[in-house]
């Protein structure tokens, strides 16, 4: 598998989280950015092990604002 960068949108939340540590465990050669607004549903310490990883990037932003979408998937070439 070349490598790969793989966007995860809700991924503070319950099943975003377990996607985004299955990910990191599974595939060595992946990154992965995750799109959170941080709801009432979110919880940060979902991810606190993978914040630790090189591999993993955060952005607290609402997936329904286009431009910072769009400036997120250009600046991380998703
Ligand atoms: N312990 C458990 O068994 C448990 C716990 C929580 C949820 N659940 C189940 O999991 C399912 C829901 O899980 P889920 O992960 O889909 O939802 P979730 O509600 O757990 O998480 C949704 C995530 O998406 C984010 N989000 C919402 N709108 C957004 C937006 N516009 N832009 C960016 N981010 C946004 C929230 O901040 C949150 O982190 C349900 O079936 C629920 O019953 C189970």
């Amino acid at each position: 598998m070349n490598y790969k960068r793989v966007l995860v949108t809700g991924g503070c939340g319950f099943i975003g989280s377990h996607f985004i540590k299955y990910l990191l465990k599974k595939y060595k050669n992946i990154s992965v950015v995750n799109v959170d607004i941080l709801n009432y549903a979110a919880n940060p310490e979902n991810v606190r092990e993978a914040a630790r990883d090189k591999r993993y990037r955060f952005y607290k932003a609402d997936i329904s604002d286009y431009g910072t979408m769009a400036a997120i998937m250009k600046k991380h070439r998703i």
